[in-house]
């Protein structure tokens, strides 16, 4: 019964994607999983979901993209309808565990209508926007997780829910940083900006860097920056040196 209702929510394709046979991996795609896979908390269930939804041997970084959205997708949707049963069958009387459910229905939601959104961008090629839809649902998995830790001292009834769930985010985002992104030139006559950064602790030290580029991908004017985050926050909001180097970049464009 829990399979059927679940199934009729997916889209038919994914519901036929999650039927077809799996396929064993050639040594190649299984080298590719176990690059993915060693980067996740559980080696074991990574490998497994991977090679149980394998629609070919030849897999590329891409197809297994589409397997993480699709099973974390199919997994939400489980995990939904599990939480409107308990809901159902949880005494009126029974305040907190209500709450504590309620909130776990409405982060369930938004995590099928995240992955919807994130399924659609990888339809898209839109990595980068697939990647932003997928780390947000791991923000409204930790919202239903932590709830429970705070309020009850007894066993979470959706604890091995969450804990998957977290799993299959984290294949979903390791495969991301494994995708190589197509960088595309500008129009004639634009410029584009390329940015990129990341930080190390908290508080911590930060790097940014920014390329301008015009249509014959040369590049124009370009910046790196490294010092504490906060301090590189402070100098972004406050100097806007991006918006003066872009004048500087167009400025010399015409
Ligand atoms: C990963 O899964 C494949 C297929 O099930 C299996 O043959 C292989 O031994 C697994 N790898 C490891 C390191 O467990
Ligand atoms: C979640 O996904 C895993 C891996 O595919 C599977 O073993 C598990 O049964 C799924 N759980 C739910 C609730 O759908």
């Amino acid at each position: 019964m829990a399979s059927f209702f679940s199934c009729s929510l997916l889209s038919p394709l994914l519901v036929i994607t999650l039927f077809i046979q799996p396929a064993s991996s050639d040594p190649r795609t299984q080298q590719l999983i176990d690059q993915i896979c060693r980067q996740c908390e559980d080696f074991g269930f990574c490998n497994t979901t991977f090679n149980e939804n394998l629609k070919a041997p030849t897999t590329n970084v891409e197809g297994l993209a589409q397997i993480t959205i699709e099973q974390s997708l199919y997994n939400a949707t489980n995990t939904y309808i599990f939480v409107k049963r308990l809901l159902a069958d949880t005494d009126t009387t029974d305040v907190r565990m209500r709450d504590y459910l309620t909130v776990c229905d409405n982060s369930y939601y938004a995590v099928m209508e995240l992955f919807r959104e994130a399924f659609r961008s990888f339809d898209q090629k839109d990595y980068r926007g697939m990647m932003f839809y997928e780390w947000k649902t791991s923000r409204e998995v930790a919202i239903c997780d932590g709830i429970f830790v705070t309020e009850f001292l007894w066993v979470n009834p959706l604890g091995d829910q969450n804990k998957q769930m977290r799993q299959l985010i984290t294949m979903a985002l390791c495969v991301h940083y494994s995708i190589p992104v197509k960088w595309c030139q500008p129009q004639p006559r634009h410029v584009k900006l390329d940015i990129d950064g990341s930080k190390m602790g908290s508080p911590g030290m930060a790097i940014a860097k920014g390329i301008f580029r015009d249509c014959g991908a040369r590049e124009m004017v370009s910046w790196f920056w490294k010092k504490s985050c906060e301090l590189l926050l402070v100098q972004y909001l406050l100097t806007c040196s991006v918006e003066q180097e872009m004048f500087r970049a167009i400025k010399d464009l015409s």
